[in-house]
C-alpha cells in the first residue's frame, strides 16, 4: 500500500463525491443542435463505486468529461467538492517518451509531492498495481495490460477523492481484464476512493459496482438503476453476477431497440 495515498480511515467526509443536477449537453452539428445528454441527476457518495452503462454513442464519455471538468454542461450543475477528479481513459494516454516511473512521477509532481519522495512513491504505486520492477521501462516495452496498469497507477498518484474511468479495460483480453478487475476492487476497498466507471459491458458493470446506472440513447437519460447487493470480491462468472446481468441486458436491449440502433 502506497503510504502517501489517503487511506480509507483518513478520508475527510464530504457529503458527496459528485453531484450532478439536471445536467444537459448539446453539440452544434451540421444538421443543427444535437441534444446528447438530457436532465441527468446523479449523486456519487463518498467511497461509492458506480458504473455508468449504456450503448455506444449514448453520451457516456461526454458525461465523464463534464464531471472531469474538461467541458461545460449546456444546462444544470456539477459539483465535485473533493477537488479535481482523476481521469483514466480507454487508451492509456501515457507519455511515450517517458518511462513508466516518470509518467507516474509527473502526476506526483503536479500534486505537489516533493522531488525527493517521488521515486519511492512511484515505485510503491507500481507495486500497488502489481508492476514492481517496471519503473525504468518505456511505454513501448510494455504490453497493453501493463500500460493500463501504469495508467491506473498514474491516476491513483493524483490521490483524488473521485476516480473517473472511461472503459479503461475495453481493449484487453478477458483474462487480463479479470486480473485488473480484481486489482481495481482491491485498491478501491483499500483507499475508499469514489469511482465512476463507464462501460458498455454489462457483466463488467455488475462485477465491479455497488450501483449500476443505465443510460438511454439519443438523448442520454438515466433509464434505470440497480443496487448490486452481491458480496465482494466477486467473480465475473458468479451466478449472482450472471443473473443480474441478464436482467440488465434485457433493459439495455430495450433501450437500443427503442432508438433504432441494432
Ligand atoms: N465534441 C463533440 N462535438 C460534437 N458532437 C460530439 C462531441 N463529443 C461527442 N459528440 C457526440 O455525442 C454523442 C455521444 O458521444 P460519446 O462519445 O459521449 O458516446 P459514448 O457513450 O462514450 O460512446 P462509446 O461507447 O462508443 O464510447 C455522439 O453522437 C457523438 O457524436
Ligand atoms: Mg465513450
Amino acid at each position: 500500500m502506497a503510504n502517501t495515498l489517503t487511506k480509507a480511515e483518513d478520508r475527510v467526509e464530504v457529503g458527496h463525491a459528485a453531484r450532478l443536477a439536471h445536467v444537459s449537453k448539446s453539440f452544434a452539428g451540421p444538421t443543427g443542435t444535437q441534444l446528447v445528454l438530457d436532465d441527468i441527476t446523479l449523486d456519487v457518495a463518498p467511497g461509492e463505486f458506480v458504473t455508468l452503462l449504456g450503448a455506444s454513442g449514448c453520451g457516456k464519455s461526454t458525461l465523464l468529461n463534464l464531471v472531469a471538468g474538461l467541458d461545460r454542461p449546456t444546462g444544470g450543475t456539477i459539483e465535485t467538492p473533493g477537488g479535481r477528479p482523476a481521469l483514466m481513459f480507454q487508451e492509456h494516454a501515457l507519455f511515450p517518451w517517458l518511462t513508466a516511473g516518470k509518467n507516474i512521477e509527473l502526476a506526483l509532481r503536479l500534486r505537489g509531492v516533493p522531488k525527493s519522495e517521488r521515486r519511492t512513491e512511484a515505485e510503491r504505486l507500481l507495486e500497488l498495481v502489481r508492476l514492481g520492477g517496471a519503473y525504468g521501462k518505456r511505454v513501448h516495452e510494455l504490453s497493453g495490460g501493463m500500460r493500463q496498469r501504469v495508467a491506473m497507477a498514474r491516476a491513483l498518484a493524483q490521490d483524488s477523492q473521485l476516480l473517473l474511468m472511461d472503459e479503461p479495460f475495453a481493449a484487453l483480453d478477458a483474462i487480463t481484464r479479470d486480473v485488473l478487475h480484481d486489482e481495481l476492487t482491491r485498491i478501491w476497498r483499500e483507499t475508499n476512493v469514489s469511482v465512476l466507471f463507464v462501460t458498455h459491458n454489462v457483466r463488467e458493470a455488475v462485477r465491479l459496482a455497488e450501483r449500476v446506472v443505465l443510460l438511454s440513447s439519443r438523448p442520454g437519460r438515466i433509464a434505470r438503476e440497480w443496487t448490486v447487493d452481491i458480496e465482494q470480491p466477486r467473480r465475473i462468472e458468479d451466478t449472482a453476477v450472471a443473473e443480474l446481468s441478464v436482467e440488465i441486458t434485457e433493459q439495455l436491449r430495450g433501450e437500443i431497440r427503442r432508438h433504432g440502433q441494432h
